[in-house]
């Protein structure tokens, strides 16, 4: 487990425990998945869930959905639970995949952990519909600010286009200090993406009204969205808020 402890954080040698702390910042890593009290949905904002139930009635009865957990945990938790809500058990056509470094393989239907690393991940290109990353790919990118765009790069490799990804910035404070909008904008024309965040000030037209009622309701929102070109306005729409909502 080791290789992917970052530097700085320490593990006491052979003590059995859940997490380990940076002694400069006071900031956790967490060996296993936390017990998070609120689901993958409410640390995106319900945008998960929403892009899957659009895709749903977009798709044709034997057209698949792709969703991947990037760095999903040793016990793959909330892919679990968007295998148990939406999964091949429930929507033949709904594959739900996580990928970590490690795995403790439990038996759900409707989930697929996949050994494997998210900087090379074990999975083709224009395969995924849906992906998100919780404190995984922000955590790598933390180790090492490169591995923001090589983690991002094999993403937007694996998305289909239209395919939409979410990544939070829980741990990275290197995420938040290198936002560089000419950066992600190269990065975009070279990966083919659109990157939506508040930081980059990339963030325009589709969510504006989204951004309103996050900053009102989820001040600490802190997360960055990715949509692979052509951009699927449907989806980018269902996603947005609906005039009736307020802001
Ligand atoms: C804090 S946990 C978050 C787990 C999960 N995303 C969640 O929200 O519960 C970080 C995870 O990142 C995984 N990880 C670290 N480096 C990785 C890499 N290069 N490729 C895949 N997974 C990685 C670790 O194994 C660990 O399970």
């Amino acid at each position: 487990m080791n290789e992917f402890i970052p530097k700085g954080y320490e593990k006491e040698n052979g003590e059995k425990v859940e997490s380990i702390v940076n002694d400069e910042t006071g900031r956790f890593f967490f060996l296993t998945n936390r017990k998070f009290e609120n689901d993958i949905n409410q640390t995106f904002s319900n945008l998960p869930s929403l892009a899957i139930e659009k895709l749903k009635k977009e798709r044709g009865e034997n057209e698949p959905i792709t969703i991947l957990d990037v760095g999903a945990g040793i016990d793959a938790k909330s892919a679990g639970q968007i295998a148990e809500k939406y999964g091949n058990e429930k929507d033949e056509r709904v594959r739900v995949f996580g990928v970590d470094l490690t795995a403790r393989k439990n038996e759900q239907g409707g989930l697929n952990q996949i050994i494997g690393d998210a900087l090379q991940l074990p999975l083709q290109d224009n395969s995924v519909d849906i992906a998100y990353s919780r404190m995984a790919l922000s955590l790598i990118a933390e180790m090492d600010p490169d591995n923001l765009e090589k983690g991002l790069s094999e993403v937007a490799r694996t998305l289909k286009q239209g395919g939409v990804f979410f990544v939070d910035k829980t741990f990275s404070e290197k995420m938040e200090k290198s936002v560089d909008v000419e950066k992600f904008q190269k990065l975009g024309e070279e990966l083919g993406v659109v990157f939506y965040t508040k930081e980059t000030g990339l963030f325009f037209g589709t969510f504006e009204k989204l951004l309103k009622k996050m900053k009102n309701e989820y001040p600490d929102w802190k997360f960055l969205i990715m949509a692979k070109k052509p951009i699927n306005e449907d989806l980018m729409k269902a996603l947005s808020l609906n005039d009736k909502d307020t802001v």
